[in-house]
């Protein structure tokens, strides 16, 4: 991606992944990412602010060639996860006089991951000021964002957070802001689901702990910059409160059917009673979506067959995910059908165990269901609606 100005003295260097569609080996990304790497020049020093992942630092370092960089004083490195420090060695190696700025949490981490030597860095507190001449970096340690050595820089004169992952979308988009790129607002919920949920905690201290700084953009190190934050600041401030809203989200396999009928009989049922329900079928759907509608979701209920005595393996699959991500979800069930027995509900209970979840009775048949089974059914549906009237 181009070399492109977001202020006077502060330019965006990093790369847009458009290609790529996993992230971790875990997270798909439909949309690609980008990898933000920001330039801010003082009239005495230059800091970088991030690299890129490693995959693109020959596109990060032609943007420093078009930006006519001949010197870098600091790379201010927010976080240690390799797409936005992996670059520092290459960087580093071309820019030999820069200093490695960092939290004292991550300097081992980054030392670690990196092989980088211990004279390469300085390590920041929070709240330390970097003077680069008429530009003041100020350093904002947010743990668990979602690193324990996570933090932000805050732009003085500006009013601009770069805030690395916090507030980050995975997108591909030539788009410098966020209004005049579409679709962020799905985008940076997904990967807040994806990545901050299972923090929502430490998130939502982090986000008290921005509220009295005058921020004018936030410019994070995935997806476009925040020009009108209060968007994303609001949303979050949704995302990590108590609030879930009327709807069931749905996971489920079916190999022959019988689930399958189960699940549609029940969408049917919530629908009559006025809930918004979201299915996703484990063999074909992308695991992020089901992650996004989670953010809010006050029930899910989850369908399986059941295969060699236990859920079948996707279902597994999701529910670990589902007890990893930690959703404020507060109600859940389980529908399905064996063929002559298993420990379904106490495996999927296992998994989920540690989740603060009131477990509707599940409604488990033998075989195809039939009036009695659909009976249950109906008064799962019920229950559900009574329990979503308190909401
Ligand atoms: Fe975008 Fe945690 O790295």
């Amino acid at each position: 991606m181009a070399v492109r100005k977001i202020k006077n003295g502060v330019r965006a260097v990093g790369a847009v992944d458009w290609d790529r569609r996993l992230f971790d080996e875990l997270i798909p990304l439909p949309e690609g990412t980008s990898y933000n790497s920001y330039l801010v020049e003082g009239k005495i020093a230059t800091a970088l602010l991030d690299t890129v992942d490693p995959a693109m630092c020959d596109v990060l370092l032609a943007n420093l060639v078009e930006a006519d960089v001949s010197k870098l004083d600091f790379i201010v490195a927010h976080h240690g996860e390799q797409d936005h420090s992996g670059s520092l060695p290459d960087i580093i190696a071309t820019y030999p006089e820069a200093i490695i700025v960092c939290s004292g949490k991550a300097k081992p981490i980054l030392m670690d991951l990196l092989e980088l030597p211990d004279e390469k860095f300085m390590t920041v507190a929070d709240g330390d000021t970097l003077d680069l001449g008429g530009r003041t970096l100020r350093f904002i340690m947010t743990p668990w964002v979602h690193w324990p050595e996570t933090m932000v820089t805050y732009l003085e004169e500006d009013k601009i957070l770069f805030s690395c992952d916090f507030f980050g979308s995975h997108l591909a988009a030539n788009d410098l802001f966020v209004s005049q790129a579409p679709g962020v607002y799905h985008a940076a919920k997904r990967y807040y689901a994806e990545i901050m949920m299972p923090f929502a905690g430490q998130v939502g201290r982090n986000l008290e702990k921005l509220a009295d700084i005058e921020i004018k953009m936030i410019a994070p190190s995935h997806g476009p910059v925040y020009d009108k934050p209060d968007l994303i600041l609001d949303a979050y401030k949704l995302w990590v409160s108590d609030v879930v809203v009327n709807k069931v989200v749905i996971p489920f396999v079916s190999m022959h059917g019988s689930t399958r009928y189960m699940v549609d009989y029940l969408t049917d049922e919530l629908t009559r009673r006025g809930i918004m329900v979201k299915q996703y079928f484990l063999s074909r759907t992308d695991i992020g979506e089901m992650a996004a509608d989670l953010v809010d979701a006050a029930t899910i209920v989850i369908g399986t067959p059941t295969v060699l005595a236990n859920p079948h393996p996707l279902v597994i699959y999701a529910a670990t995910l589902v007890a990893a991500l930690k959703p404020k979800t507060r109600f859940a069930s389980i529908i399905g059908s064996y063929g002559w027995g298993g420990k379904t509900v106490e495996t999927l209970s296992n998994i989920v165990g540690d989740l603060p979840l009131e477990l509707i009775e599940p409604v488990l048949v033998k075989g195809y269901p039939r009036q009695e089974a659909l009976a249950r059914v109906d008064a799962l549906a019920d229950e559900i609606a009574e329990k979503h009237k308190a909401l």
